[in-house]
């Protein structure tokens, strides 16, 4: 089976996208991208800053330019942020080409992995726990209905996350993986 073009982590505040996509690309031999880190780059602000100055409805509008924008870039694996599941012309977006993966993490895991973040403007209130549980109830279905893998991350390390993924998006046995790699023939 050959690899997809893209790989793509959908998932919730705190799933692990960004570190199990950095460690995922270099297993493939892919770029990493991270479409909030790049929108903070393109405008020179964070994204606590673009929702104050701009509205939560500014930042959705720049995550779908820059998901049209990353969705022609071949040989990557991009990490996305939460909520880029809400819109419906996004889906289109995501889906092109590509792989998509559903992180699913427990309630638990995302309080506990984003209880000291101050970049994330929707948690900065007095019931992030509240406000991850509406947003699980919303969006686990679309994640759901996205994905072509879903991937439980609780109680597993990255590593084992990334050897998980490997073997699912390229089923190849340990021999011929090991064979390619000798050849140079591929990175997994
Ligand atoms: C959001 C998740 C964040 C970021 C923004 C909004 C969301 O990304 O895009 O703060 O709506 O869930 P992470 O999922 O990487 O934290």
């Amino acid at each position: 089976m050959p690899l997809p073009k893209r790989v793509v982590l959908v998932g919730p505040m705190g799933a692990g996208k960004s570190t199990i996509g950095r460690m995922l690309a270099k297993e493939l031999g892919y770029r990493f991208l991270d479409s909030d880190r790049i929108i903070e780059d393109r405008c020179g602000a964070n994204i606590p800053w673009i929702f104050d100055v701009e509205g939560e409805e500014g930042f959705r509008q720049r995550e779908t330019a820059m998901l049209d924008e990353l969705s022609l870039e071949e040989r990557t694996v991009l990490a996305t942020g939460g909520g880029a599941v809400m819109k419906p012309e996004n889906h289109s977006l995501l889906k092109k080409d590509a792989v998509v993966i559903y992180l699913k993490t427990s309630l638990e895991q995302q309080v506990e992995r984003t209880r000291k973040d101050r970049n994330r403007p929707l948690l900065q209130n007095d019931d992030p726990v509240g406000v991850l549980t509406r947003l699980f109830k919303i969006r686990d279905p679309l994640y759901k209905k996205l994905a072509d893998i879903v991937m439980h991350t609780d109680r597993k390390s990255p590593r084992l996350v990334v050897r998980q993924l490997v073997n699912k998006i390229n089923p190849r046995t340990p021999r011929q993986r090991r064979q390619m790699r000798k050849e140079g023939r591929s990175h997994v």
